[in-house]
Parts: C-alpha cells; structure tokens; sequence
C-alpha cells in the first residue's frame, strides 16, 4: 500500500495498490463524472464480509441514513433518506416509477441526456408526459418553468437535472422550486452528480424527492444511490409502483420497519465503504469544504486548459465545477480516441462527450482528487499534444519550453 498523500487530503490518499498503478508507478486518476478516484481507506472498508441481518449492518444503514439528512441539514421531522440498489438510474426510476400516481403527470425539464432520460423512463411506464427542451447550452430559469406550466394542464410532478453532467450546466434548483410549489405540483430533483458538494436548501425549494448516488460527492463506491423525500411526498407513494425491485414507498417501509433492512439483497460492501467516505467527508469539513476542493480544481483545470488552446463549451456563469465540457480543438491532428488513450497510458482517464450536437469531451473535477492532480493531469495533456504534433495556442512552431517532466504521473 501507498503512504498517504503529501499535499493535505488528511491521510486518506488516493494511493492505490499495486494492481491500480500503470507504468509510472503511479494509480491511475479518474477525471469522469463518476464513478471517481476514491481513497484507499474507503476501498478497505469493504475488506469485511456481514450478512444482510447482521447487527452491525443494520446499524450501518441506519447511521447512513441519518448522517445523509444531517448534511442539508434536512429535518429528521420533515425528511426521510431511503437507500436504494443499483446505480444511480435504477434511483431515478425508483422515484418516478413510484411517486407518481395513475393519473398524475410529468413536467420533465430537459437540457441534456439525464433530463432526457427522465422523460424515457416516464415514458416506459406509460405515465403522462410534458417535456420542456431547451438547447443543452441553455440553463432553465424559474421564468422559463412558470411559463410552461402556465400553459400547461394538470401537471403533478415536475422533475429536472440539478448538475447536468452531460455539459457540466447548474440548473437553478432552489429558483425554480417555488414556482413548482405555486403551481401545486410536487418537485423531483435529480443531484446526482452535486449533492455532498453543492448545497440545497431542501425545504426552501420545496423539493419532494432529491436523488444522488454512493460513487459521485460523497466519494464512496458504485452500488447504490439514495432518496432524500419529503415525509408527506413518500407517504403519498404508497401503491403506486409500477415494479417491485424499484418500489420507493415499500423499500422504505421495510427500513423502518421492525429490523430495518433491505427488501432484497443489500450492496453490504459499498455500503461499508459509503460509511467511510461519509467519514472523509465530515473531516475534510462538510459538503462546503468538499465543495471548495472541487472549485479549486475547476479553477486550476480551466486555467490550464485555456493556456493549452482549449474552449470550453458553457458560459461561466452557468458551470458547476463538477465536470467541464471542452470542445474537440478543429486542429486536423486532433482525434479524440488518440488522445484519450495517450492519457489512459499516462494514468489520467477523461471522459467522452455527451452532447447532441457538439463535439466535446469531459474532465470531471470531482472524487479523490486534488488541485496537485490537476496540474499532473495538465502536463500530462502538454505531453500528450506534443506527442501528436498539435499545437493549439496559435504560437508558431513547437512550443519546447511546454516539454515536460518526465513523470507526468498523479498522487501518490
Ligand atoms: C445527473 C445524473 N443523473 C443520472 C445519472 C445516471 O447515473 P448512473 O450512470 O449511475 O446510472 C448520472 C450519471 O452520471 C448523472 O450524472
């Protein structure tokens, strides 16, 4: 095992085993919209086997359960946590499979592939379906919502993407969470990729369900995802699932019943592994302090990257600092699969773009990972330009004085 990091992540690096290192010794670092680079100390938690009964398991769930409202802090009174299998889809057709009733409808908010996908998933269930689609580089505002549902009958549920990873574009939940409200309808937030890191005020915008998942903030491990749900919201999803597995109301219900368990096979080990991410959470200070890590290294990110002749596709004032979009540069010798792979040799792995019509490719600012990271990942990319002969910074010739060091690696 690695000795903890050097620069400040309070002992629990993203080190690795030796099975994680690539040819420069190093781990190889996730720069994905998840899942993401996770402490070593979160990756031994799993190294314990309990059943599905066991005491200290239950016990687990139920500090987990607390911990996540503590973190609004959402009112143990008003707000309920459920733990559900699976990634963070199978949460987000738990919710909309089972919050809305046989004769409700759907407002979905779309500006990008997880709103769309919201719609699919409405549409699977034969529920009735609105959808108001603006383009992917457009951010929804409470004006744009309340004019729709204006004109708009009998809506019951509105649903939108808090983070929409699929730009890195912040949609103004708490705006748009009264003019919901107003119009009687109840609020379904999808924060999978900001929740722990981005706060939100729960009560304030009237938000019902608020959905994330174990392996995006709160840097835990793939398995899992949870629902945060207004009391009142949940109570009144009883008998309205359209599947089993994914039956919000009954899976919590058997939470908080007698022995308090999961109705199927549980994901113990990530379960584990999420207790100690929440751990790793509060010592680095809570979800603004984890929050102001990720701004740093979007900040540092985004420096680098202009210096190097990128453009990113938002507008700041509407990027998270979770993950960023950088359009493909128009450079001929730019092709995308070369240069990702170049990095995934280096150990930096980046994430393709999801955009409908643009080109772009992603670096996620999010996970285990650090402003020092950041600037091993932009030397890496120096490199890597060089190596294709690219040369984006308008600068004649090659620019040797961006030759780099021979270790481009990551943390360590
Ligand atoms: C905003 C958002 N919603 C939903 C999902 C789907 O989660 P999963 O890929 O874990 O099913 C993601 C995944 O990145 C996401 O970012």
């Amino acid at each position: 095992m690695q000795p903890p990091l050097s620069y400040g992540d309070g002992g629990h690096g993203n080190g690795g085993n030796e099975a994680m290192k690539v040819e420069t010794g190093k781990p190889r670092l996730l720069f994905t919209p998840g899942p993401l680079t996770t402490s070593v100390s979160v990756k031994e938690a799993m190294l314990r086997d309990l059943g599905s009964l066991d005491s200290d398991f239950l016990a687990t769930v139920r500090s987990v359960r607390s911990r996540l409202l503590a973190l609004g802090p959402y009112s143990p009174e008003e707000f309920e946590c459920v733990l559900m299998q699976g990634s963070g889809t199978f949460v987000v057709e738990s919710v909309i499979s089972s919050a809305i009733p046989r004769n409700g409808k759907l407002l979905a908010l779309v500006n990008g592939a997880y709103g769309r996908r919201i719609a699919q998933t409405a549409r699977i269930h034969g529920i009735a379906l609105d959808v108001l689609e603006v383009p992917e580089n457009t951010r929804f505002t409470p004006a744009l919502v309340r004019n729709r549902l204006a004109s708009t009958e009998e809506v019951s549920h509105v649903a939108v993407v808090h983070c929409e990873t699929t730009s890195g574009m912040l949609n103004d939940v708490e705006g748009i969470g009264p003019v919901v409200h107003g119009a009687g309808a109840a609020y379904i937030v999808d924060a999978m990729s900001s929740f722990g890191a981005v706060p939100i005020d729960m009560a304030g915008a009237h938000i019902a369900f608020l959905i994330s998942s174990a392996n995006k903030c709160i840097e835990g491990v793939p398995g899992f995802g949870f629902v945060l749900a207004n009391r009142r919201a949940l109570e009144s999803a009883r008998g309205n699932a359209r599947t089993l597995s994914l039956d919000l109301y009954d899976q919590w219900a058997s939470m908080e019943a007698d022995k308090g368990h999961f109705r199927f096979t549980p994901p113990i080990h990530t379960i584990l592994a999420f207790e100690q991410a929440l751990n790793e959470l509060d010592e680095e200070g809570g979800v603004r302090a984890r929050g102001e890590r990720y701004r740093r290294n979007h900040v540092a990110l985004c420096r680098g990257m202009r210096e190097l002749g990128f453009e990113i596709y938002l507008d700041e004032e509407d990027q998270s600092f979770v993950i960023t979009s950088f359009r493909y540069p128009t450079h001929p010798a730019f092709e995308f699969a070369e240069f990702y792979e170049r990095l995934w040799r280096l150990g930096f792995v980046i994430y393709p773009g999801k955009l409908s019509r643009e080109s772009c490719f992603r670096i996620g600012t999010i996970g285990r990972i650090f402003v020092a990271d950041i600037e091993a990942l932009l030397v890496a990319i120096r490199r890597v330009l060089l190596e294709m002969g690219i040369d984006l910074t308008g600068a004649a010739g090659a620019r040797h004085d961006l030759l780099p060091v021979d270790d481009p690696g990551g943390s360590e």
